[in-house]
């Protein structure tokens, strides 16, 4: 799960027990999907909701997008038998909601085997506080903020600009890039019919360090992309520095200078990774 070869911009919620949405997904321009068996799957429809997921995933279609199966959690009536039938459907990982501790990651890799990722949902402050552990765990590739829960639980206000959630969404960055090679991906904006509210709040995460953003809606999945993607001005002036940086190096000088902003290598570093999240973009939009 690198997010140096693969994009992770918009990462759709489908419930795993709508045909159409499963369908409709095959051709929706998201980066990956998070194929729902819990909160959007209610309680009656869980077992056939499992079945059309296991179908929909041996069918396939879902191209280049990373396919991340969401199971009830293990403490739940319905978790043991979500990992039994979904373990071997061709998932690219699975994602644990209400996780509290590392033990509760390692309970699922000990069904799973240590071949699956595991994604975490972060969404309870215990979790939070356990951040760094969490995303250190051999098997854990990804952390998902759970706004909402952690909304509820935090007992916050929802507010435009987040203030409440700060704290957390942080911690939930800074977990996954100490322990390197971990995405980090922002919670839900509920209100999927307004456009610039998410564009906002997709700029926020953005700004924050995130990979991504989790979404509820297929309007919601270009505003998004766009946010995620490097600018072609970013791109460009990444060009610039890398240039000026090995032209300098060449004339035996430890710095560049570009725009009126000093090069070191550090830079070169930040804008090789400006560049290579273009190029998987650009892979992923080849499809
Ligand atoms: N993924 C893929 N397709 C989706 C979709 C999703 N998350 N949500 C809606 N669609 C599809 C619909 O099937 C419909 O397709 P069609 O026009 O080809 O038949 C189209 O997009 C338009 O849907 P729309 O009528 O605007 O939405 P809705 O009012 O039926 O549903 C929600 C709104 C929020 C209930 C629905 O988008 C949804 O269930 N989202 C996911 C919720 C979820 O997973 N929550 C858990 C994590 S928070
Ligand atoms: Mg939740």
């Amino acid at each position: 799960m690198d997010t140096a070869t693969r994009p992770y911009r918009s990462v759709l919620y489908i419930p795993g027990s709508k045909d159409r949405a499963l369908e409709k997904a095959r051709s929706l321009p998201c980066d990956a999907i998070i194929f729902d068996l819990e909160d959007a799957v209610a309680p009656e429809a869980k077992p056939q909701a499992r079945e059309t997921l296991a179908n929909a995933l041996k069918e396939g279609g879902y191209g280049k997008r990373s396919r991340i199966v969401r199971i009830n959690a293990l403490t739940t009536e319905w978790g043991l038998e979500d990992v039994r039938a979904l373990r071997d459907a061709g998932a690219d990982a699975i994602l644990l909601p209400k996780v509290n501790t590392p033990s509760d990651v390692d309970n699922l890799a000990d069904m799973l085997g240590p071949d699956m990722p595991i994604w975490v949902m972060m969404e309870t402050p215990v979790c939070v506080f356990n951040a760094r552990e969490i995303a250190a765990h051999a098997q854990v590739t990804g952390l998902v903020a759970g706004t909402n829960d952690l909304t509820k639980d935090l007992g916050c206000r929802t507010r435009a600009d987040r203030l409440p959630l700060m704290t957390s969404l942080q911690m939930i960055v800074m977990a996954a890039r100490a322990a390197r090679g971990v995405v980090a991906i922002d919670g839900v904006y509920n209100r999927f019919r307004d456009g610039d509210g998410l564009k906002a709040e997709c700029e926020q995460g953005r700004d924050l360090g995130f990979d991504g953003k989790t979404l509820i809606h297929p309007a919601q999945v270009e505003v998004t992309n766009t946010a995620f993607a490097p600018t072609q001005s970013e791109i460009d002036l990444a060009g610039r520095q890398i240039a000026a940086f090995e032209e300098s190096k060449a004339s035996g000088q430890g710095v560049a200078v570009v725009d009126g902003q000093i090069v070191e290598n550090l830079h070169v570093v930040a804008a090789q990774r400006i560049l290579a999240k273009a190029a998987a973009i650009a892979e992923m939009a080849a499809e």
